[in-house]
């Protein structure tokens, strides 16, 4: 069956992009139901109206809280019909209000190897730390920064004369196409959250072939 996503962006959204590209071409068995951005102006809500998919946009400046914001959020989604919420470039912390209202229901794509490099900057810090190879990681959302449980990752190799610009290039092809992988994985229904009943991190397991 059809998955049937949310889609929270801040920016150019070239990550969505990605998503309505591999769904338009048959490559993903998944619909975007609606596009949410916190910010009037992002080039990604542009794209979304050329493929005919239904934008939102929530200013988080105008409410009191997060949890207020959130909770707009969620009942925009969930009037959308929304069964998987892809953070694509979304620039703000989401809280449980989100969270408890789409359990091990919310992905977002990082452009490191998570757990190195969470947060703003992920290139740059890769760059100032001096790694060989970075990447990027597709990750289930939990109340953390960039801390819940991995679904995918892809490796990128950096090279001597990169700067944040080359390297964030780079790796925005690599994102796209896991991207686009990680949520036909959940689609497909052959990924699971296990919580370990002794507590400690939450794995992914994802059954069949990688
Ligand atoms: C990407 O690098 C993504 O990993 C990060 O923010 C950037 C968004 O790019 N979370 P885009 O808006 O999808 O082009």
């Amino acid at each position: 069956m059809t998955i049937a996503l949310g889609v929270l962006i801040s920016g150019r959204g070239s990550n969505l992009g990605a998503l309505l590209d591999a769904i338009g071409d048959g490559r993903l068995d998944a619909s975007v139901r609606l596009v949410v951005s916190n910010k009037a102006g992002a080039g990604g809500l542009a794209r979304a109206e050329a493929a005919g998919v239904a934008t939102c946009v929530l200013p988080h400046g105008a409410y009191p809280s997060r949890e207020a914001f959130d909770a707009a959020v969620v009942d925009a989604l969930r009037a959308a019909g929304v069964e998987l919420v892809v953070l694509a470039g979304f620039m703000r912390l989401v809280t449980p209000v989100l969270l408890d209202a789409f359990p091990h229901r919310v992905l977002n794509i990082h452009p490191a190897l998570l757990p190195a490099f969470p947060g703003v900057d992920a290139q740059r810090q890769a760059l100032d730390y001096g790694v060989r190879v970075t990447g990027c990681t597709v990750h289930f959302v939990d109340a953390g920064t960039d801390t819940g449980p991995i679904l995918l990752q892809e490796t990128e190799p950096v090279h001597e004369d990169d700067t944040p610009a080359s390297l964030s290039a780079r790796l925005l092809v690599k994102e796209h196409a896991l991207l686009v992988r990680a949520v036909g994985l959940v689609a497909s229904g052959r990924v699971r959250v296990e919580v370990s009943p002794q507590g400690g991190r939450a794995r992914v397991s994802i059954a069949g072939p990688p």
